[in-house]
């Protein structure tokens, strides 16, 4: 969606202005909230677009920066929750909302610098700016908090944002742990923070710290020593902690995790045949590939961005197949011939795409 002219005026300013001024601006203006992008054609309704406005940046520890976004009525959100951010160049990201619930004026996310990644945490780091205006999708919650006797949360590094929310939402007296690890202590955001939420509970055992410089890696069977039936253990961080805590998670207790890339391929997934029609091209999508990666080893400049099914950027017309919808963009309508080409597959042994 082009900006209109108040739109650009307002944003060009917005970089002068203090954050009362901003908020006054924000509350005043028509334009917050905008409305959803294109109406659904289906019953089945598409993600919700705010546009909102980057009114705080704040670095929180070594390259990690921290993002308020202003608007007005903004939907609220339930721990676990993340909303998806369109960055200026068209990327899209997904970060988990790690301020306040309650807050209907601003959502806060929070955001790692990878310098060797594909390209969104650079730009949010090194291109937003206070004022910049942001089209963002969300909330949605696949994270979320289920009621427990007790709880075990294990993050790494920027896996705590929303582990943040998750542990200020639990009643009090609740018994809970919480094993965070990163590379350094300057690297780990919210340290303060959850001290304060610990406290002195379950005698100052509630909150264990793992700077991998200085203590080396976390002790996920002293972790789980005393967990109990029906304990959720809550993971959120690098693909090898969360495999380390699925290998060692006691019998009895529920392993809730997060992933935002999906992975090589979920279970129950077969090889088929893919034919590309206009190119003359038919590959073979193993069971563990993506159909965007397969096609992108023959036609390597193949547009795409989120790889998780919600900006649409990979979107194919189907010729031939049955598709296997796996993504949350496309109405039932544009479904009847398209498909989300990084994260949907076939539904048989062969699919025809018009590229
Ligand atoms: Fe975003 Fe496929 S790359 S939907």
């Amino acid at each position: 969606m082009t900006p209109g002219p108040r739109a650009v005026a307002l944003v060009a300013g917005a970089a002068l202005l203090t954050r009362r001024a901003l908020r006054r601006r924000i509350k005043a203006s028509p334009l917050w909230p905008l409305p959803a992008l294109d109406p659904p054609v289906s019953g089945r309704p598409r993600p919700r677009a705010l546009r909102l406005l980057l009114t705080a940046r704040e670095a929180v520890a070594d390259g990690v920066v921290q993002l308020r976004l202003e608007g007005a009525g903004l939907p609220r959100w339930e721990p676990g929750a993340h909303v998806d951010l369109v960055l200026p160049s068209g990327l899209v990201r997904s970060y988990s909302l790690c301020g306040d619930p309650a807050d209907t004026s601003s959502y806060t996310v929070a955001t790692r610098l990878v310098t060797d990644g594909r390209g969104g945490s650079r730009e949010v780091h090194q291109r937003l700016t206070v004022g910049t205006e942001l089209e963002v999708r969300g909330p949605r919650n696949r994270f979320p908090l289920v009621d427990a006797p007790s709880y075990v949360f294990v993050a790494g590094g920027i896996g705590i944002t929303p582990v943040l929310p998750m542990l200020r939402a639990l009643p009090d007296g609740t018994e809970w742990r919480l094993l965070y690890g990163g590379r350094t202590r300057a690297s780990m955001p919210y340290l303060d923070r959850l001290r304060g939420l610990a406290g002195a509970g379950d005698g100052g055992r509630r909150l264990t710290v793992v700077a991998g410089d200085e203590d080396g890696r976390p002790d996920l069977d002293a972790l789980f020593a005393d967990v109990h039936q029906g304990t959720a253990v809550y993971c959120c961080g690098p693909e090898g902690l969360t495999a380390a805590v699925r290998e060692r998670l006691p019998a009895g207790a529920t392993l809730h995790t997060e992933r935002f890339t999906p992975g090589a391929g979920a279970a129950g997934d077969t090889e088929f045949q893919l034919e590309l029609r206009r190119s003359g091209r038919t590959l073979t999508v193993p069971a563990g590939s993506s159909v965007l990666a397969a096609v992108r080893r023959v036609l390597p400049d193949t547009a795409y961005s989120c790889e998780q099914g919600f900006c649409g950027t990979c979107r194919q017309r189907v010729l031939e197949g049955e598709a296997d919808h796996r993504d949350e963009l496309l109405t039932d309508v544009e479904r009847t011939d398209s498909l989300l080409i990084c994260v949907s597959r076939a539904r048989g042994d062969r699919l025809v795409l018009d590229m």
